[in-house]
């Protein structure tokens, strides 16, 4: 009795660790409207995704190439993350107009700015193509054949699926490794202009700091608009394009959110792996995170002393220092998480099953294949994380292969070193040579470390001596030697110290580790599309959503707090008030713009919402998606997730996983006070 008991209430408790995990394809939004009305939204599956009628997928464009966007005019008004659009507003300032610093607002379509290279895609339609993908595949092929049958029918589907030009472009993409074959058909505008953008002081407020927690005050938004050419398909950029006319564009909704609200994020997550053996997730928690973590503190440390001593080595490195602060930041919660959630151990009960289950099927044996993959693969693989943390983190060796790739062209060599130099501070680099190659000296088993590494060594007898001369004979320390050189200099380049042991460096990961990595990653691939499906088999009654791979999802749930540590809860809503009880013109990441303080002084602001916590399953890549409300209205734009619960990409925990938005109506407040472009409201829609 006690047994069955246990039984049932485990499979009460699976269906509530599901309540609001998972990442769903859109096109197979039938299989969940269902739950998703159960919880309270009010549409229809066809309002979500159709391909003979408008609805809001048609609203939602990839951005760039890792964030995503939302239409909110009939004119291409497009609204995502500060985060998403901040390399575009960086290009376009200047000491004369700094659109970083102090923001920028377009206050008429004129003022638009251009963005070269920047791109938008809707998705036309996704469709499972695995019957045809894998025509002409016979059980008897090699994996070899497998993978070309694969090449030659995807290449036919997406040449017929982009025949009609007009920016289609389509891909074939493999989910459940392998299993099922989706074909993706995107139409992609080229011509993007920046229309609005608060100053970073709103946009970043909180910075590094508060970067990845709660309670969070961030501002994070940017506006852009899409342009088409006369018959509203894409076209490159030119002056004569017009705004482009989306097929569906949102309603936005001022009522607010409160606790418990249906919540629903359209958005392209880029990448989890919720599907892996212990073994993975041993590596990534009990290995992976916690060195690289431990590598960064380092280098970390070292700008962040710099940073301190001087406001123009501050400005300099705090781009590069927010880049390698947020995975650290990240890394630390999914260590942790993974820990608290003890998937290791968990895995390992669940293998147990599966293997017993497997006795006897073709399943039979994986678990345990897939155990001495891993034990093949890891050391190589640390070994490469060893690499790009500490090899490719010195500044100097990534300048001296930069410059070597442009050497012939003069222009494009100038503009490099300019570029480099501008941000470069050599003292910081110094101590992260040291720093680092320690590290790597007394972290690398001895097996893997490199012949050359030992020999220089030996040769300096110490690290530091090492980095003295190299820092000493190297040309790349010198931004005038640098901008002298010519196309025949190529020679001197590849003889300077830097760039030989850039290469040195290199030629060791593209022989000795990418082979053997390549390799047995096939091999594990090939394990995990059984696996997978061993999986599905096992546990019929689950629902599988494939992990992410940048392609569209929805993920629903509820505006909801969380308890973070003991004795404390966080509630969901964050207002301006938050904003100025942080405000302290001493400490950049808090300082905000004197406006700010001004309208809130004026009285009447204590209440403005700014941002949110709900349960949506979301990832990198979903920054700037629109979050959306029961009714199908726009009420937010996704930019982060709390680190407590970053480990959701491996394994969700309902009681901690919480998506960050930014609540619509701070992005409202922004354009009317901050901005003083309130002619921007005239093209939207609002609900109530
Ligand atoms: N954590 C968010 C993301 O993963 C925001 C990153 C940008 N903000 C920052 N302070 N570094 O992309
Ligand atoms: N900021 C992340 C992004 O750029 C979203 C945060 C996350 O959920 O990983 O997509």
């Amino acid at each position: 009795m006690k047994k069955i008991l246990i039984a049932i209430l485990s499979l009460l408790l699976a269906f509530d660790a599901m309540a609001d995990e998972g990442m769903w394809l859109p096109v197979l939004i039938n299989q969940r409207i269902k739950d998703m009305r159960a919880k309270g939204f009010k549409l229809k599956a066809e309002d979500v995704y159709s391909v003979n009628k408008a609805c809001l997928k048609d609203a939602v464009v990839l951005f760039g190439s890792g964030c995503t966007g939302e239409l909110v005019s009939a004119d291409g008004l497009l609204f995502t993350n500060h985060h998403c659009g901040y390399g575009q507003i960086q290009r376009h300032s200047s000491v004369e107009h700094d659109y970083l610093k102090d923001g920028f607002w377009a206050l008429n379509r004129s003022q638009e700015l251009p963005n070269p290279g920047l791109t938008v895609s809707f998705l036309e339609y996704m469709k499972d193509v695995t019957d045809d993908v894998l025509m002409g595949y016979e059980p008897s092929m090699t994996e070899a054949q497998r993978d070309s049958v694969i090449r030659t029918n995807s290449h036919t589907l997406v040449a017929e699926a982009v025949k009609e030009g007009k920016g289609l472009r389509a891909n074939v993409e493999a989910l459940f490794y392998g299993n099922q074959y989706f074909l993706f058909v995107f139409r992609t505008f080229r011509d993007v202009r920046l229309v609005g953008a608060p100053p970073s002081s709103i946009g970043k407020f909180g910075g590094d700091t508060d970067n990845w927690m709660w309670p969070r005050h961030t501002g994070d938004f940017s506006i852009f608009r899409i342009y088409a050419d006369k018959d509203n398909n894409p076209a490159d950029y030119s002056e004569g394009n017009v705004p482009y006319h989306p097929k569906k564009f949102f309603t936005i909704s001022r009522k607010g959110v409160k606790e418990g609200d249906f919540t629903f994020v359209y958005g392209c997550p880029g990448n989890t792996k919720e599907y892996v053996t212990s073994d993975e997730v041993e590596y990534t928690g009990n290995v992976s995170d916690p060195r690289k973590i431990a590598l960064r503190t380092k280098r970390l440390d070292i700008m962040k002393k710099y940073m301190g001593m001087s406001q123009a080595v501050r400005i300099q490195y705090s781009s590069k220092a927010a880049s390698v602060s947020n995975a650290w930041k990240k890394w630390q919660g999914e260590e942790k998480g993974i820990r608290r959630m003890h998937t290791v151990a968990n895995k390992k009960a669940y293998q147990e099953r599966f293997k017993e289950w497997a006795k006897g099927k073709r399943y039979d044996g994986l678990v345990e294949k897939l155990e001495a993959l891993y034990s093949k693969r890891n050391p190589y693989y640390l070994a490469y994380e060893y690499y790009t943390e500490t090899a490719r983190s010195i500044e100097l060796l990534g300048l001296a292969s930069s410059v070597k790739r442009v050497i012939k062209n003069k222009k494009a060599k100038d503009a490099t070193v300019e570029a480099f130099f501008k941000d470069y501070y050599q003292p910081i680099d110094e101590e992260i040579f040291v720093a680092m190659m320690k590290a790597f000296d007394s972290e690398m088993q001895d097996e893997f470390k490199p012949q050359f590494f030992k020999d220089k060594l030996k040769e300096y007898g110490s690290i530091e001596a090492w980095k003295k001369d190299l820092y000493a004979k190297s040309m790349f320390t010198s931004k005038e030697k640098l901008l002298s050189l010519t196309a025949d200099d190529a020679k001197a380049v590849d003889e300077d110290p830097a760039y030989r042991l850039y290469e040195d460096f290199y030629n060791w990961y593209y022989n000795e580790l990418r082979p053997q990595i390549n390799d047995v990653n096939s091999d594990i691939r090939l394990a995990y599309r059984d696996y997978m499906q061993g999986q599905m088999e096992f546990e019929p009654q689950k629902q599988f959503y494939p992990d992410a791979n940048l392609t569209l999802r929805i993920a629903y749930g509820n505006v909801k707090g969380y308890s973070p540590f003991d004795g404390a809860y966080y509630k969901p809503v964050s207002t301006l008030k938050g904003i100025i009880e942080k405000d302290n013109p001493d400490i950049f990441d808090y300082n905000i713009p004197q406006t700010l303080r001004d309208i809130y002084a004026e009285g009447g602001h204590d209440s403005q919402p700014v941002c949110f916590l709900a349960t949506n399953h979301t990832t990198g890549g979903n920054s700037g998606s629109p979050v959306i409300n029961a009714d199908g209205n726009l009420i937010g734009i996704n930019f982060d997730r709390v680190w407590e619960g970053t480990m959701s990409d491996i394994v969700y925990d309902p009681s901690v996983c919480r998506n960050i938005s930014l609540d619509i109506r701070y992005l409202l407040f922004n354009i009317e006070y901050i901005g003083h472009a309130s002619y921007l409201f005239d093209e939207m829609e609002f609900a109530d």
